[in-house]
């Protein structure tokens, strides 16, 4: 059986309280009948969290960071903790995003960090990885992939623990996508890498793939073997666009 998909919203460093609005439209999107095909995630800006996580009350749409440190609390300036992060209603958090790795300098080490730190508090780390364009030319996409993986995995994980995201860093927001046999073949060696970590439970850990995700191309991308989701971008910032990407499934 396939992994229960999960659609997820990366909002970056976009909204205002205003953006409550957007949110109350995708939570009153997510139905019945979507809630029983997926899950729906939403990572806004860390100052809404808590706005949007009493939104959220009742519609069983969940609220992530977009980021934590790897410590719980202590003297960092501007950091925010993943218990913090559980504190204001979050229930996953995202780490390793290429924009982190490239804006903030995480390491794969770090990024596992973060994932560790994640688990402590209870937060399911939405763990990204992926190549970039010099990387996809060269031909080390797989090799870059893997490598990213071993580094930044747990030791242990379930399929309640853990989400893997599939970024190839040039399709970000570059109104590119890879084309869905690339997608398969990247999102078919994550497969492998999983399984044989966590052996069955590696089978049941969602892949989800991002990378200008957008309702006219949802379904070339979300119906590639493995690909049990999407991290969306920019079209998470529209709940018309957001929810007909979800209406996939
Ligand atoms: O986390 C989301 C990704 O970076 C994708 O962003 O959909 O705007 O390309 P995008």
């Amino acid at each position: 059986a396939r992994p229960r998909p999960l659609v997820a919203g990366n909002w970056k460093m976009n909204g205002l309280k205003l953006s409550a609005r957007v949110f109350a439209s995708i939570a009153q999107g997510y139905d019945a009948a979507l809630r029983k095909k997926l899950d729906i995630l939403v990572c806004p800006p860390a100052t809404l969290t808590v706005t949007f996580g009493v939104v959220a009350v009742g519609s069983g749409v969940a609220v992530g960071g977009q980021d934590c440190h790897v410590e719980a609390a202590g003297a960092h300036t501007g950091d925010i903790s993943a218990v913090q992060l559980a504190d204001a209603g979050a229930t996953y958090v995202i780490v390793g995003h290429s924009e982190r790795r490239a804006d903030h300098g995480e390491t794969d080490a770090v990024v596992r960090a973060k994932a560790l730190a994640a688990r402590e508090a209870c937060l399911t780390p939405v763990v990204c990885v992926g190549e970039t364009r010099a990387q996809r030319e060269s031909g080390d996409a797989l090799a870059i992939v893997r490598a990213q993986l071993a580094g930044s995995l747990p030791e242990t994980a379930d399929r309640h623990d853990l989400v893997v995201a599939y970024e190839p860093v040039w399709a970000i927001g570059t109104g590119l996508t890879a084309m869905p046999p690339q997608v398969a073949e990247v999102h078919a060696a994550i497969r492998d890498v999983l399984t044989a970590r966590y052996g069955d439970e590696g089978a049941a850990i969602r892949i989800l793939y991002g990378g200008s995700v957008k309702p006219d191309n949802a379904f070339d991308l979300l119906s590639v073997a493995n690909v049990d989701g999407a991290l969306v971008g920019g079209a998470s910032l529209d709940a018309a666009d957001f929810l007909a990407i979800a209406e996939y499934y």
